[in-house]
């Protein structure tokens, strides 16, 4: 039995109007101080305000929020018991936001209970949506929940299918003053969603539209996101794109270059989406190399893109090709030695880089699961830049 989840998604010009339309009386907005000062959190409480819906801001959110923000977030919730817990930024606050909504429903759980194991029920008392101001994470579409535990030293996968947000409300407004920095890191963060989504083992005929529909997109709006932030359409197509990544890898899973990339995020802090994205074409070609059910995928990615015709490998390599263009046009580094990390730290750190690779479900969901050697020389390859040849 599988199911497909994804939220009510509220999409183009003006769809902050939706919040005119929502019934309720009280709103919990979750965000963080960045937000705050841009003044996107001000578009969405003027809406409020005109619907006489009444708001609080809880704005402590940080990059990879701590068990302990969520325990505060979930105090202050507990205190205003709102009927709408909104959360305004990009995937840590719409997680934190997540998270925050369970504990309104169990005030008596640590927030690293907020698993799939326990029942929440929160929609008896309040509902949950997302408003992403970067075009990336695609949180706003998955029941996905990462928290950091600062303790260990650690990041949290939790969540259950129930904290997938009511609504995603995707309004370019939002995002149209993302720095092109953000907008180049995130950008590489949906196509490997799209990607490894659509690739996945554990794809099914429901997850591959999305997969498909967001790597066209990516590859047709992101360099124009990049290069002008004030591309309406290409901002409000990688604002689709975003949440269509969610909904491919959040229904299937994620891949390689998200469980190599996110190990290298987690020891040399190289944000997420300029992580993942690196490794994006070693991690395709070390599954053209040995996984043929996979490189059929790719070409069927890249005849639908336009980027190839021919025979299966030649298409998917010409896919690998196009992500490597793709990342040079939009500023975004080739290799490791690119990032700024010294190739002798690098070396220590392979061991480590590799064992967390191992821990991650990402690394099983390929048709071609890599082991330890492997895996070590797809970090040695990355660093210098150069293909996988095995
Ligand atoms: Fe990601």
């Amino acid at each position: 039995m599988w199911n497909f989840a994804c939220p009510l998604i509220v999409y183009g010009d003006n769809s902050l109007d939706y919040l005119l339309q929502v019934k309720g009386s009280k709103a919990f907005i979750v965000t963080d101080k960045n937000i705050v000062k841009l003044g996107l959190v001000k578009l969405v409480t003027n809406k409020l305000d005109e619907k006489n819906i009444k708001w609080e801001i809880f704005d402590e959110v940080e990059p990879e929020p701590s068990m302990d923000t969520i325990k505060k977030a979930g105090v202050a919730v507990g205190i205003y018991q709102p009927d709408w817990v909104i959360g305004i930024g990009g995937g840590s606050c719409m997680d934190a936001a997540k998270a925050t909504i369970l504990l309104l429903a169990r005030p008596e759980l640590e927030p690293e209970a907020l698993s799939v194991l326990e029942d929440f029920n929160f929609r008896e008392k309040a509902r949950l949506m997302a408003i992403p101001t970067t075009s990336g994470t695609g949180s706003e579409a998955t029941w996905a929940i990462v928290l950091s535990d600062t303790k260990d030293n650690r990041k949290l996968g939790l969540g259950t299918t129930e904290s997938m947000p009511d609504v995603a409300l995707l309004d370019p407004v939002m995002v149209m003053g993302m720095p092109a920095q953000i907008t180049a890191d995130t950008g590489m963060d949906v196509i490997c969603h799209a990607i490894e989504g659509y690739t996945s083992a554990w794809g099914t005929s429901m997850t591959l539209g999305p997969g498909l529909i967001a790597t066209r997109l990516t590859l047709q709006f992101l360099p124009r996101a990049y290069k002008d932030g004030s591309d309406l359409e290409a901002r409000t197509e990688m604002m689709n794109a975003a949440a269509l990544g969610g909904m491919s890898f959040g229904n299937s899973m994620a891949g390689l270059a998200h469980s190599t990339g996110h190990s290298l995020g987690a020891i040399f802090h190289v944000p997420h989406g300029r992580a993942v994205g690196l490794f994006l074409p070693y991690t395709m070609e070390y599954l053209i190399n040995g996984a043929e059910e996979t490189t059929a995928k790719y070409a069927e990615m890249a005849r639908y893109c336009c980027v190839a015709n021919g025979s299966d490998k030649e298409c998917a390599q010409a896919l690998v090709a196009k992500i490597r263009a793709l990342a040079k046009e939009i500023g975004q580094p080739a290799a490791v030695k690119d990032c700024g990390i010294e190739k002798s730290s690098y070396e220590k750190a392979i061991p480590a880089l590799v064992e967390r690779a191992l821990n991650e479900i990402m690394t099983m969901t390929v048709t071609r699961v890599p082991g330890e050697e492997d895996l070590e020389k797809i970090y040695r390859y990355a660093y210098d830049g150069k293909s996988i040849d095995f």
